[in-house]
């Protein structure tokens, strides 16, 4: 395993998102790179590509970047440090298939790429979920909650990018449904608890809106 790149790796995702306040900033980063690590100590993997892949798996993300699949940011990385090519090939096919789309979301191919896509989405639930979907909807002026807007469900790819809609609303069309998306068993029963969670704050936000509470 090659701590030394792994290593430059947290430091250069810590420069990449120092700007980014919307849920996906360098501490989202380093859950997903220590949940990934939890997660791929009960399976039998490459642990140095579930490494570079959970701390690269934001380094092109369109909602911060105006990068394409080409992942160029993640691509140079990795070529300025002399990793092979065979290699790089690997990890950028792991990031292009782990993010959530809606009715078009993917499963990864490789137990390494279904590690990344489960500690990505722990890091969506629990207390972290709620805290990070607030901050998203509040760097992009979204309403906390509208009862007058319903949420839409099963959206398609591009339905899912272009809506704007209020942060509650979010829970249903993405939150609530990773719990029966995740790919390992340990990703599984962490995502019980969160979900639960998740659920309990929901009856609370609703409780307290209405006065009931
Ligand atoms: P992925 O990481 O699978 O690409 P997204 O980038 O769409 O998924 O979402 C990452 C996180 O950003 C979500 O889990 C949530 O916390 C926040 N987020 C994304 N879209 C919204 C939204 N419309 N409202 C509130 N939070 C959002
Ligand atoms: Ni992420």
């Amino acid at each position: 395993m090659n701590e030394v790149l792994i290593n430059k790796t947290i430091e250069k995702a810590k420069e990449t998102f120092k700007n980014e306040y919307s849920g996906h900033d360098f501490w989202h980063t380093l859950r997903v790179y220590n949940i990934a690590k939890a997660i791929a100590k009960n399976e039998k993997c490459d642990m140095e590509i579930v490494c570079l892949a959970a701390l690269l798996h934001d380094f092109d993300d369109a909602k911060i970047t105006n990068s394409t699949t080409e992942l160029e940011n993640a691509t140079r990385w990795l070529n300025e440090n002399h990793y092979q090519q065979k290699r790089i090939d690997w990890i950028k096919e792991i990031i292009n298939s782990i993010s959530f789309k809606g009715v078009d979301t993917k499963t990864p191919k490789t137990i390494e790429g279904k590690i990344v896509q489960d500690a990505d989405r722990l890091d969506a639930l629990g207390a972290m979920g709620i805290a990070r979907a607030f901050a998203y909807g509040g760097s992009k002026g979204r309403e906390m909650w509208n009862p007058n807007e319903p949420y839409i469900d099963n959206m398609n790819e591009e339905e899912y990018r272009k809506n704007n809609g209020n942060t509650i609303n979010h829970f249903y069309e993405k939150l609530l449904k990773l719990k029966d998306m995740m790919n390992t068993d340990t990703a599984k029963k962490i995502a019980e608890h969160r979900h639960d969670y998740m659920e309990k704050f929901l009856e609370e936000f609703y409780g307290e809106w209405n006065g009931e509470k």
